[in-house]
């Protein structure tokens, strides 16, 4: 059987991302990513891609940054309010009802509520006919250690709250995990 082209999240499943960003004029951004991946590891430089027509894509080349905030399963609603295609000069975080969170490195505020930020510097922007990819550098990195706990191994997930985007049929079918298995070592 072939799989259609936009059924592919059900073999790539994709993470649920909220970006925020802050405009050069002061106006904050938030909005749902899930074509982004780290480049190799350790996590020090990411990759996302945008459609042309993103205030966020626009932010990130105004001002260099942007912040990767990584959402708890139960935020969904949120979620989805920030997908909505407000025009550039609403703010976002305003109409989601957002807290923001200082960041430590770059302007754009984090979201209070969220599992983990990622600030991030734009490195490089590809830009092809359709779409960008920006390559981003990771300058801080934070987790809510009341979701994340430190073992041998280094911070993990306590309670598996992430949710992974799994599907798009008329808008994102969102996959709740049920728990962490580990399924081998490699070293
Ligand atoms: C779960 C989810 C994942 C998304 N992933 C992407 C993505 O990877 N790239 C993209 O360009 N748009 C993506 N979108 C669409 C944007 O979030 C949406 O168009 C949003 O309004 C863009 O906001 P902005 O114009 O303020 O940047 C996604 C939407 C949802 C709901």
């Amino acid at each position: 059987m072939k799989l259609k082209p936009n059924k592919r999240e059900q073999i790539f499943p994709l993470p649920v991302a909220l970006i925020s960003t802050i405009s050069n004029q002061g106006v904050r951004n938030a909005a749902p990513w899930s074509n982004i991946t780290p480049i190799l590891r350790p996590l020090d430089e990411v990759l996302l891609a945008s459609w042309l027509k993103r205030d966020t894509l626009t932010n990130i080349r105004e001002t260099g940054e942007f912040v990767i905030n990584i959402p708890p399963v139960g935020m969904e609603e949120v979620v989805m309010v920030c997908s909505r295609n407000y025009p550039p000069e609403v703010d976002e975080f305003e109409m989601a009802g957002l807290k923001p969170r200082l960041s430590e490195k770059v302007k754009a505020p984090g979201i209070e509520g969220c599992l983990a930020w990622a600030e991030c510097t734009l490195i490089e922007e590809i830009l092809r006919e359709k779409f960008s990819l920006i390559i981003g550098k990771v300058v801080n990195l934070e987790v809510d250690e009341n979701f994340f706990l430190m073992k041998k191994a280094g911070w993990i997930s306590k309670k598996s709250k992430t949710s992974v985007l799994h599907s798009w049929s008329r808008g994102p079918y969102i996959y709740l995990p049920q728990r962490h298995r580990k399924i081998g070592r490699l070293f």
